[in-house]
């Protein structure tokens, strides 16, 4: 008999769960975007402060552990932070020592250290639900920022898929496969499909992850994007201005011919007058 499974991996805040996905599930799926880790090394050399909002499981506070850096990261999921703290944990002594690893919301935090760099990774502001949530997650990578400090997050770009996409080009009753991943040591099939609605542009991914047996676990993505207007007219109301902006990840070989130039909005941003 299949299992369905998934369940909410935290408490509704605010009466909404932020995410309903299984963390282990998530993390053997959801590994990054080609290329993101070195751009987030690169905007953090010579940084001895970084806080991480949204951290996941580690994947970018373990890439950017260095002797004598501060990092701070802070997670809303308790099974993520779990995973989080256990790939710190593996990490050498020196290199784990200066990691603080935390339950926190990003739309309603203040805690008593500013940072050089804040970063906000892997479309993690597509999360913030509506723009009361995103003014209060920006205003809070705002007050983190120490004077002269950057902040940094990448999202994908939606405008011309807002614009041009149908909805029949995103049925919401079929699940695509997508790929086969590992968990705990089980083989899983993934299929996927997405819920989505122009208005309030919203795109709900559901992945269905079906093992040989049959067992069936389900983990959704609910998010918000974004059209890269409405971003940095938000970026304004926080008080930031962009630094840097790329439509992409500079990869270390050159960009495959089928890629496309602006799949980002790759910002680098600072508070205004600074
Ligand atoms: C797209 S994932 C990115 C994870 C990680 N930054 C990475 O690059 O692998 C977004 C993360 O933000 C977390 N999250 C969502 N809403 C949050 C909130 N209000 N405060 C803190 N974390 C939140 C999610 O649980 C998830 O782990």
């Amino acid at each position: 008999m299949a299992r369905l499974g998934g369940g909410l991996a935290y408490p509704p805040v605010d009466g909404r769960p932020a995410m309903s996905y299984p963390a282990s599930f998530y993390s053997a799926l959801h590994r990054g975007t080609p290329g993101d880790l070195d751009h987030y090394r690169r905007v953090c050399e010579g940084a001895s402060s970084i806080l991480e909002l949204g951290c996941g499981y580690g994947r970018v506070v373990t890439a950017l552990a260095a002797s004598g850096r501060t990092i701070v990261g802070v997670e809303l999921d308790p099974q993520m932070l779990a995973l989080a703290r256990a790939a710190v944990e593996t990490l050498a002594p020196s290199l784990r020592a200066g990691i603080t690893l935390c339950h926190g919301d990003m739309r309603d935090l203040s805690l008593p250290q500013r940072f050089e760099r804040v970063l906000v990774p892997f479309g993690g502001l597509y999360c913030m639900l509506d723009d009361a949530e995103l003014d209060a997650a920006l205003r809070t990578v705002t007050h983190h920022l120490a004077p002269g400090g950057r902040a940094a997050f990448d999202v994908y770009r939606a405008d011309e898929f807002h614009a041009t996409a149908e909805p029949e080009d995103v049925p919401a009753d079929a699940h695509t496969p997508l790929t086969r991943v590992e968990v705990d040591g089980v083989p899983y099939e993934v299929l996927e499909r997405s819920r989505w609605d122009r208005d309030h542009q919203r795109i709900d991914v559901e992945y269905l992850y079906v093992s040989e047996q049959g067992d069936a676990v389900v983990g959704t993505i609910e998010q918000r994007y974004l059209l890269e207007p409405q971003l940095h007219a938000a970026l304004a109301r926080a008080g930031l201005r962009v630094v840097e902006q790329h439509g992409g990840f500079v990869a270390p070989e050159p960009r495959r011919e089928d890629e496309d130039e602006d799949e980002l909005l790759v910002l680098v941003v600072a508070r205004v007058g600074e």
